[in-house]
């Protein structure tokens, strides 16, 4: 008898859906047999998502949720709750970068723009979605963070500072609601082709392939299935862990 394994049925929430790693990962809970909302700052985004779910004839909503808002993460976990009848998946995915820039260059807003969301919008999902996880007899909760939460990522200290910020976050819910059967886990890409590199200097972008052992950027179903596996009940003794999804970048 385990007490870390995600109740059945499995009922998840994903933030930043409406593309790239987000929309895998709630495409791949949905196929994993997950009821998805699905959430995004741009809601035609996240339904289209949904819509995609549907149609391969799975279960899914979509909500507006903006993750720098505490309001949106209490309210899309109420709505999990009522209109999947609980939550005990949650991916806290959303996170953004700017343009590269060296630190003493940074400005305020520079600096609280991805704060806000990389780092403030996973401490306010993972705040809302613990009472639902406890009310539904335990689960999983999932940050994503980066390889940029283990090295240095130059030009994005902002982004680097969430990213390690998120692990510890995870790393202590890990240890104060294990024993209630919640898994807290910080899942780390490498880099993923969804364009996010648009905002890395254009030698930098150049040479991203060759940082793998595999020679090529990862895929974003790539680790929207790492996501969903981790999420589900075969990883019921993981939890606490900083997960690279990453090619075999920080192998080397
Ligand atoms: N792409 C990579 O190489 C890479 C590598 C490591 C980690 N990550 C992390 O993976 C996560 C997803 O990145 P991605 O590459 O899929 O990004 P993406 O830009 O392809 O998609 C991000 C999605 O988040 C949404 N979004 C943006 N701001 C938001 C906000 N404030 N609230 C809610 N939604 C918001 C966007 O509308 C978009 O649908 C991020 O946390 C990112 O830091 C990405």
């Amino acid at each position: 008898m385990t007490t870390n394994t995600t109740p059945q049925p499995l009922r998840a929430l994903v933030t930043g859906a409406g593309a790239g790693i987000g929309a895998a990962t709630a495409r791949s809970l949905a196929r994993n047999g997950a009821s998805v909302l699905v959430t995004d700052i741009d809601l035609a985004a996240a339904q289209r998502t949904a819509d995609e779910i549907i149609a391969a004839g799975g279960t899914a909503l979509a909500t507006r949720l903006d993750a720098s808002s505490n309001e949106d993460h209490v309210a899309a976990v109420a709505l999990a709750e009522k209109e999947l009848g609980g939550l005990n998946i949650a991916v806290n995915n959303a996170g953004l970068t700017i343009p590269s820039t060296p630190t003493a260059d940074l400005t305020d807003e520079q600096w609280h723009k991805v704060i806000d969301v990389d780092l403030n919008g996973a401490f306010y999902g993972v705040r809302a979605q613990i009472p639902a996880l406890q009310r539904a007899g335990g689960g999983a909760i999932i940050t994503v963070s980066s390889i940029a939460g283990d090295r240095a990522l130059v030009g994005m200290s902002p982004y680097s500072a969430a990213k390690h910020a998120v692990v510890g976050l995870m790393q202590t819910v890990a240890w104060e609601y294990g024993d209630q059967g919640i898994r807290a886990l910080a899942v780390a890409p490498a880099f993923i082709a969804t364009g996010m590199e648009a905002n890395l200097d254009d030698a930098t972008a150049a040479a991203l392939p060759g940082l793998h052992a595999l020679g090529r950027l990862g895929e974003p179903d790539e680790v929207g299935d790492a996501i969903a596996w981790l999420a589900g009940p075969q990883a019921s003794f993981m939890t606490g862990s900083y997960i690279p999804v990453d090619g075999g970048l920080l192998a080397r």
